[in-house]
């Protein structure tokens, strides 16, 4: 096995971490711009195999990152269950609202995805033949209760409120939407294997804003659930799981859901969490993003620390978070190299 990423995945401590980055491919690079208007906008873009597999690519060739992450959104499977999706320039997404019973029923059945994201699969077998032979592709999805917190405030939301209330008014509606995810999210992520993507990670990006219980059984559970279909199915596949702001929370999740590393955010102490997390497995991060945009003397110190405190375990470097539109470009090379000649 030569690929860094399925090395450090395996469990083994390598001498310079594998690097990559969250949100790799976007609006920082003035070549993801140009291909982006290209589409027209940016749904036709994740639709559109070819325009995808490009700038997938874009930062593999300027960076050289050890693995690309598939073009593609979490909010594609809402879409593909029928939910109306769309995007505002400047705002984020928007998407038809899940808060009754009949909301739920006018969905489509989790098998009936494919018609909506074939294309993305088409945009996996691309890349599978065109990657550069060091380089692992990762395919994802968005974790059931993340992707419920859109689906059912229909946009992005600070403290995920609706989607609470909806927890707490009607939590039989509210297990059935993150079941219904659940089953899509296995189906789709199961197709990007079979397509060619050799390692898939889960964004739980709200888990933080989850406590108590409700962590272990919207979170925590459903990731245990998706793994174990996805190793039933793939005994092989290496998958990475994103509980972002889990906190304290983040200790055990290896263990407890299966998965082969857990990123870390950036609130996350690297020294800490190297004596509580990575002991049960390969942890990802943690650099935060903000120094992608003020680079200077704080990124090189910054990446060094992080680099420092996991080097005794499996690690793969990345931001705990995806980069900005604002970032200096030049800035993620002096990442890169600070971590290879570090
Ligand atoms: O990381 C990558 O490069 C792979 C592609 C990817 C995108 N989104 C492309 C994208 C991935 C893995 C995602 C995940 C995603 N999408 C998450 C989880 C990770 C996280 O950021 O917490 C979430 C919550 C979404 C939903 C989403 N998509 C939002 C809230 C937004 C708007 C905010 C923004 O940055 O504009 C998007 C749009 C989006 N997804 C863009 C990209 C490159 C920007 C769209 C554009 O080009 O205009």
């Amino acid at each position: 096995m030569t690929k860094t990423i399925l090395r450090a995945l395996a469990g083994e401590t390598l001498p310079t971490p594998p690097i990559w980055m969250m949100r790799q491919a976007g609006r920082y690079l003035p070549e993801y711009r140009a291909t982006r208007a290209q589409a027209g906008d940016f749904l036709s873009l994740c639709y559109n195999p070819e325009l995808a597999a490009e700038v997938t690519l874009q930062p593999i060739r300027r960076y050289g990152f050890d693995a690309a992450i598939l073009f593609a959104d979490i909010l594609l499977v809402p879409q593909a269950l029928g939910a109306d999706l769309w995007f505002v320039t400047g705002e984020g997404p928007r998407l038809s609202t899940i808060t009754t019973q009949r909301d739920f029923d006018a969905l489509k059945p989790a098998d009936a995805i494919d018609e909506t994201v074939g294309s993305v699969y088409e945009t996996v077998r691309i890349l599978a033949r065109e990657l550069p032979s060091e380089t692992t592709l990762i395919g994802f999805a968005g974790a059931p209760w993340t992707v419920a917190t859109y689906m059912i405030a229909g946009r992005g939301t600070p403290d995920q409120g609706p989607a609470h209330a909806l927890k707490n008014e009607n939590r039989a509606l509210f297990e059935a939407l993150l079941e219904r995810i659940e089953q899509a999210t296995i189906l789709y992520l199961s197709a990007q294997i079979e397509a060619g993507a050799e390692v898939v990670k889960l964004f739980d990006s709200w888990a933080g804003s989850l406590t108590g219980e409700d962590f272990n059984a919207y979170a925590l559970a459903p990731t245990q659930r998706i793994i174990a279909a996805l190793k039933a199915r793939h005994p092989d596949i290496p998958i990475i799981a994103f509980p972002r702001e889990a906190g304290e929370k983040y200790v055990g999740f290896h263990k407890a859901t299966g998965a082969d590393c857990v990123a870390l955010d950036n609130s996350v102490d690297a020294k800490w969490a190297a004596e509580h997390i990575q002991t049960g497995g390969c942890v990802q991060g943690n650099l935060a993003s903000r120094h992608m945009v003020t680079g200077g003397q704080a990124l090189v110190d910054e990446t060094r620390a992080i680099v420092e405190a996991f080097r005794h375990g499996p690690h793969i470097f990345n931001l705990g978070h995806g980069i900005t539109p604002d970032a200096d470009p030049a800035n993620v090379q002096l990442m890169i190299d600070t971590v290879r000649g570090a």
